[in-house]
């Protein structure tokens, strides 16, 4: 990894994609989503302060454990004058979505028991297969769609 001297207090995308380990695609991605920002030099060129790499850092390894980037942001936006993470921002944090992590955890582990059903059958039914229609809330009331709303007839109109 290549270290960059204590004097250069601003980085190149280049240098902060090299160091970080994040494309250079990804870097300009995070900040369109307003997780770093830069500064314009005169030539147009971007300049990243060098605590974005912690930045970088923190949207990482709370990507790699599956937190969206929405939620990321968030806890970015909640940091006072939006600073950079510190250890003790990151220990909370990241104690905060364990559990969230958990319950997904869980899900997960449910739909891979629903899948050792689905394997080799390929039916898909909404009626029948929880993987093709896991939110069915009418499902255990009644069978087939019941979705749409019910319409007063007509005034001697045949029902059958
Ligand atoms: S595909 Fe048949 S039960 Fe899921």
């Amino acid at each position: 990894m290549p270290q960059i001297p204590e004097k250069i207090h601003e980085l190149t995308v280049g240098q902060l994609s090299a160091r970080s380990g994040a494309a250079v695609s990804a870097l300009h991605f995070y900040e369109a989503k307003g997780l770093i920002s830069s500064r314009r030099t005169t030539g147009n060129q971007r300049r990243y302060g060098r605590d974005t790499l912690r930045r970088v850092a923190f949207v990482r390894a709370a990507q790699r454990v599956g937190i969206p980037l929405a939620t990321i942001r968030q806890a970015l936006a909640q940091l006072p004058e939006e600073r950079t993470p510190t250890n003790e921002d990151w220990a909370r944090l990241s104690a905060a979505w364990r559990t969230e992590l958990d319950e997904r955890i869980k899900q997960l582990g449910r739909l891979r028991d629903h899948l050792t059903d689905c394997i080799g059958c390929g039916c898909l039914s909404l009626e029948t297969c929880v993987l093709s229609n896991p939110d069915d809330a009418f499902g255990e009331r009644m069978a087939g769609s019941r979705l749409l709303p019910v319409r007063n007839p007509a005034p001697g109109a045949d029902q059958g």
